[in-house]
């Protein structure tokens, strides 16, 4: 039985598989309304433990294209609110049988522990700032469409790089795929130490940004740090907020990415979050579905 937990648990080959299957799909789904019965009459348990819009939804429709059923477990209306604690609540989940468990959750590690007490494949929809794999592969299959491969690639992580599930995975999965890592980011917001090795690290976009093929945006997560390490909006966007002049530092043309949700005129500019031939996001969020289309399939497949 196969989970996705953390990006750093896949092979190259399961990857390649991964961006096989999802581009598969979304050139299915470019062509028309796909439907397809591979997961007919499975039950998708769906646990998120923080606020979504783009991976909640996405996995749902992702579900419902291959013929599954989801039953979302919302923890405002759970017996959580009754103090059971979560290895109860999980037991009792697993009890009823699902055919596999997507989780979402603040605590590092809460999928993996799920896993640990279940008997079905478990799906990490973020997890603390540590891991976010289904965004990663996402982000790497965009950044494979638009550049025609990863090899080689050169790629920026900027902003609140410290508090980032999304970049943290990013580094694990484009390292492994030969993208060559770039962080720009303010001392505050800068990790202390990486996962992987040989990341180029920059505290301005003059110094990091030239020779950039892709800039991928993160949003400020207030709620994972103390307020006082950023200044205001208005002084961030100055400095770390990306428009169309400092993309123009790259020297090349080159794409903007961002997970969101966007803070527009924080992070980046409205002009260049909508410009459509530079800006990835809508981009980013279509090919959500078929690479959840491809994990789903997978891993509900892979239970003997
Ligand atoms: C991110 C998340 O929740 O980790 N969004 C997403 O899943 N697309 C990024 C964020 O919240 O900033």
């Amino acid at each position: 039985m196969t989970h996705l937990i953390n990006v750093s648990d896949l092979s190259p080959q399961e990857i390649e598989a991964y961006f096989d299957q999802a581009q598969r799909f979304a050139d299915e789904l470019s062509s028309g309304a796909f439907y397809s019965e591979a997961l007919k009459g499975k039950i998708i348990l769906s646990m998120f433990f923080e606020n979504s819009t783009r991976t909640r939804t996405s996995f749902d429709i992702a579900a419902k294209r291959l013929g599954a059923s989801v039953v979302h477990w919302d923890p405002e209306n759970s017996s959580m609110k009754k103090d059971e604690s979560l290895l109860d609540t999980v037991q009792t989940l697993a009890a009823m049988k699902p055919d596999a468990i997507i989780v979402r959750h603040s605590e590092y590690n809460a999928p993996r522990f799920i896993a640990g007490h279940v008997d079905c494949p478990v799906i990490n929809a973020g997890d603390s700032y540590r891991a976010h794999p289904t965004q990663a592969l996402l982000d790497a299959l965009t950044i494979k469409q638009v550049m025609g491969h990863l090899e080689g690639v050169t790629v920026a992580i900027c902003g609140d790089v410290a508090h980032s599930r999304v970049a943290n995975s990013n580094f694990a999965l484009l390292d492994k795929l030969g993208v060559k890592l770039r962080v720009i980011a303010p001392k505050s917001l800068m990790p202390e130490s990486f996962s992987v090795q040989g990341i180029e690290t920059y505290t301005s976009f003059a110094d990091g940004l030239p020779g950039c093929d892709i800039v991928m945006m993160l949003r400020i997560q207030k709620e994972r740090m103390d307020a006082s390490a950023i200044p205001n909006d208005a002084a961030y966007f100055a400095d770390y907020g990306l428009t169309h002049d400092k993309l123009a530092l790259t020297g090349k043309t080159s794409y903007v990415m961002h997970p969101g949700p966007m803070n527009r005129g924080v992070e980046i500019s409205h002009e260049l979050a909508d410009d459509p031939k530079l800006s990835l996001v809508t981009k980013q969020v279509a090919n959500g579905i078929p690479l959840r289309m491809a994990v789903l399939q997978s891993v509900c497949q892979s239970v003997s």
